[in-house]
């Protein structure tokens, strides 16, 4: 990581820290950070990239760090690629990354995906992905990128489903984590389930056309699993999501403790896998 990318992480964790109220569950540590360095437009936007093409302008709204704009800029290069988050120190990183590998034609925003600083009909494709899923207001939203986009235009969303994600072996143990994970998120003003969701609200907000499917990040190698262990260790155990967890009253220290150590033995085990399961679906403005 270069100097300029580790001043630009430091100043986010502080952002962190300094949104201690923020209703966004997931924050902006560096913890968190790990898991969306892996995403790429492969992995998190397969189901839209057969549909994107040259000279497309297209935007990515909750584009956080940039990882999957970045790949969507390069698919539809010489084409704009827009990118929007709300949080300042995400936009930095996603103009680093866009920077580094020369993506000239990306541009990045702070701002509302609520309230867009976009004019009707101006693009040709709307991306997000793991948004919706924490935004209060889905059709506010939905009915922004709809406004957004030219007729005939695409919107194409990918969204956690929490409780079809698992840990295996110790599913029984590890549910009840999963499960207060998903109060959490919906204590926040998110929505736990918003991948098996994502078709019914694209249809209540006008668009037509909708093709939904299912994916999930798997867990499989030892090293993936080592690496979901690091990752739920270091965020979900993490003092400031415990905090919330106990504040909240949907788990006991003495709970979270147990279920520590139950994901040490789960990584100990020869035959740990664990996945994130996902919705995703395209859709069209009429
Ligand atoms: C889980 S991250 C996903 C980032 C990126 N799309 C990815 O998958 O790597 C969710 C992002 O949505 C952004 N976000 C949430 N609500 C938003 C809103 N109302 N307006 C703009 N950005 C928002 C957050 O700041 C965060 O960066």
């Amino acid at each position: 990581m270069s100097d300029k990318q580790l001043a630009i992480r430091e100043r986010a964790a502080m952002s962190d820290q300094a949104s201690q109220e923020s209703t966004y569950t997931m924050g902006y540590s560096d913890d968190f950070q790990q898991l969306l360095d892996r995403r790429s437009v492969h992995t998190a936007a397969a189901h839209l990239l057969p549909h994107l093409k040259p000279g497309l302008r297209v935007l990515d709204f909750g584009c956080g760090p940039g990882t999957i704009s970045v790949g969507l800029a390069q698919a539809i290069d010489p084409g704009e690629l827009h990118g929007i988050d709300m949080e300042a120190s995400q936009i930095d990183l996603a103009r680093a990354a866009a920077q580094a590998g020369g993506h000239t034609n990306a541009t990045f925003h702070v701002g509302d995906i609520t309230d867009l600083p976009f004019d009707d009909d101006s693009f040709d494709a709307a991306h997000c992905h793991a948004v919706l899923m924490h935004v209060p207001d889905t059709q506010a939203a939905l009915a922004e990128i709809k406004r957004v986009l030219k007729p005939g235009g695409i919107v194409a969303s990918r969204e956690s489903s929490i409780s079809s994600s698992f840990l295996h072996p110790g599913e029984e143990e590890s549910v009840h984590a999963w499960t207060t994970f998903a109060r959490l998120l919906a204590g926040n003003g998110g929505h736990p389930e918003m991948g098996r969701e994502l078709k019914t609200h694209l249809m209540d907000a006008g668009f037509s056309n909708i093709q939904a499917s299912g994916s999930f990040d798997y867990f499989g190698a030892t090293e993936d699993v080592a690496f979901f262990h690091g990752f739920i260790n270091d965020w979900f155990f993490s003092p400031k999501v415990t905090a919330a967890i106990v504040q909240f009253g949907l788990a006991s220290q003495q709970q979270l403790d147990d279920w520590r150590a139950r994901i040490d033995e789960w990584k100990a085990n020869p035959g740990a896998v664990g996945a994130i399961a996902f919705g995703e679906a395209i859709a069209y403005k009429p």
